[in-house]
């Protein structure tokens, strides 16, 4: 091909005009001009992304950002050495082993089901079966040990849900004229849901399995509106580092680029300078949590909602925890922070029925400020040679008994339930928030993290291992959840902890002393931080929050899930 030298061009064009016709001056012309247009482009391309990235985390966190790589890199080399390969090779194969014999029973009593009965079984036999599932041995969540994770609203609601589900077992919404009652159902739910909200004339909404998928349909439908309406082919949303792994989820499953912001103490809401910087004309989403899981804490929604409004950006707001507390803080007397539509700038809010909406598990919803961002979550396949299909999220058929047992426990709550509901849950926090930081024996060593308002409350310890407390606590039959980065673990009231809270702080309290007393033996005998005898908790987060390449961390969590599918 003429002309892929690497001439100056006026030199090359001489050269050419004496050598070649004129139609190969001007094809050699062409692919000249071609060549620097797709050069310039990529200049350009690389010059505006480079602009971005030092507009948005600043020069110092540029440099941050990659030293962190570095050393991720460097570690994961590391980590591939010969010698040390095998070595964390068997710890990870140890531990999982250890794990496996917690989870999967094994032995001579325990019959293992890997193959279809060759006869079914009789009635008899199958409650039998059922009746030991149930009562194998657990942490007890029915004595309120758990945070969060059962989020039931009494008894006697859970017998009304399961009559809903008997009477809609076989039903299915995808088939609107066949269950009428289900459709019915499921739209009044999003109505309820909306209103709750305080949703504007022409907003709009869905029911989802639960808040996860609420979240990804969120993200999905403002990928989506980006894409058509401003042909953004490269999507980025800005996330507090605190909101739910979901949004990262999302990010993975639809490729849009996920920016963290960090939610420093003592506040630890979303810096909005930062995610002010962050927005460039890739941006398709800003998310805000009221309140977010790790801490209880409702990100300065205000505050997003003026800059989305002001930067015509959509807002997502993930109130799936708060779901029927946030909204009803004020009618039971506590205080609150605006976070739902009355913002201008909020576009799109997930709710999650099922945790204190009490509905049975598998069911949340997605609320828009209206159908303009609703239609771009829709799956609409015209040509199908199984006839036109539609369907509003990801799963095709649904199970319409979950919709008549949500249906059942927001009729038969009210709003007067919920707010009975939400006093009894706010005032458990804020009383094992109280005892924290009044107790002296506990405030001498646990400090709250932020100002809890809702049914969250975390804490962690700048003087003793707070994941020996959550072990000394495990012990003692709870189980509250360990969080990272900073080390600290929260409690998540439910209604059955309200019944077990003094019980509750009495247990944090001796567990603390022991933890205090033990820590003080260790410095006295004048043994290292290696001396010290870990827990499963003090072991995994130890270790997990010093490694720089958290491959090994990955590596566990795999084998965990591998775990859960053994018999
Ligand atoms: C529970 C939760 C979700 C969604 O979780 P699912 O388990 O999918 O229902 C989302 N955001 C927050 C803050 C949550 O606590
Ligand atoms: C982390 O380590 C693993 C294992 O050595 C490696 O495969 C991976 O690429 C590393 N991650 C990064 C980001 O370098
Ligand atoms: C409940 O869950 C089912 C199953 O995922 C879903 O189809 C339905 O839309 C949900 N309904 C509500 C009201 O959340």
């Amino acid at each position: 091909m003429p002309g892929s030298s690497r001439l100056p061009v006026s030199l090359r064009e001489t050269f050419i005009a004496r050598k070649s016709s004129a139609r190969g001056q001007i094809v050699a012309l062409n692919v000249d001009v071609l060549r620097n247009i797709v050069f310039v482009l990529f200049l350009l391309r690389w010059t505006r992304k480079l602009f971005y990235q030092l507009k948005g985390r600043g020069i110092t966190g540029s440099i941050f950002d990659v030293y962190t790589s570095v050393r991720r890199t460097l570690y994961g080399v590391f980590l591939r050495l010969p010698g040390v390969r095998t070595k964390v090779q068997t710890q990870v194969a140890e531990s999982l082993l250890k794990l496996e014999r917690k989870l999967v029973p094994t032995g001579p009593g325990v019959e293992r089901i890997i193959t279809l009965p060759a006869e079914g079984w009789s009635e008899e036999q199958v409650r039998k079966a059922l009746n030991d599932l149930e009562a194998m041995e657990h942490t007890r969540w029915e004595d309120g040990r758990v945070s969060g994770a059962v989020y039931h609203g009494g008894g006697e609601l859970i017998k009304l849900q399961t009559e809903a589900f008997g009477k809609f077992t076989v039903s299915n919404p995808i088939h609107p004229d066949v269950f009428p009652g289900v459709r019915k159902m499921e739209a009044e739910i999003v109505a309820m849901v909306l209103s709750l909200f305080n949703a504007p004339e022409g907003a709009a909404g869905v029911t989802t399995s639960g808040g996860t998928e609420s979240i990804l349909m969120a993200c999905l439908s403002a990928r989506q509106k980006a894409f058509h309406e401003r042909g953004v082919t490269e999507p980025e949303m800005i996330l507090p580092e605190t909101a739910h792994t979901a949004f990262r989820k999302a990010g993975e499953y639809f490729k849009i680029k996920v920016h963290l912001v960090a939610c420093k103490a003592p506040q630890y809401k979303v810096h909005l300078p930062s995610v002010s910087r962050l927005i460039n004309p890739n941006t398709v989403l800003l998310v805000g949590s009221a309140p977010n899981f790790p801490h209880g804490i409702i990100d300065d929604i205000s505050g997003l909602s003026r800059l989305a409004h002001k930067k015509k950006l959509p807002l997502h707001v993930d109130c799936c925890l708060g779901s029927f507390i946030i909204p009803l803080l004020a009618k039971a007397g506590f205080e609150g922070e605006p976070f739902d539509f009355k913002l201008k700038g909020v576009t799109s809010i997930s709710c999650d029925t099922h945790k204190y909406g009490f509905a049975p598990k598998g069911n949340s919803t997605v609320l828009y400020r209206s159908d303009d961002f609703r239609k771009y979550q829709y799956f609409i396949s015209p040509d199908w040679s199984g006839g036109v299909y539609a369907s509003p999220s990801i799963a095709g058929s649904r199970p319409g008994a979950l919709i008549a047992g949500c249906w059942a426990s927001l009729v038969r709550q009210g709003e007067s339930g919920y707010i009975d509901a939400c006093h009894k849950i706010v005032g458990t926090m804020k009383k094992i928030e109280g005892a924290i930081r009044e107790k002296p024996e506990l405030s001498s060593d646990l400090k709250i993290i932020g100002r809890p308002l809702v049914s969250v409350v975390a804490f962690l310890s700048t003087t003793l291992d707070i994941y020996d407390i959550a072990d000394g606590m495990s012990e003692k039959g709870w189980h509250l959840n360990a969080l990272q980065s900073p080390a600290a673990i929260h409690i998540a009231v439910t209604l059955p902890i309200v019944a077990a809270a003094d019980k509750l702080i009495a247990d944090l309290v001796e567990v603390t002393e022991e933890v205090r007393e033990r820590e003080r033996k260790r410095i006295a005998e004048g043994k290292g931080a290696k001396g010290a005898v870990k827990g499963d908790t003090a072991a995994l987060y130890g270790v997990a929050g010093s490694l720089p390449n958290k491959s090994v961390v990955v590596d566990l969590a795999k084998g965990f899930l591998d775990t859960l599918y053994k018999v």
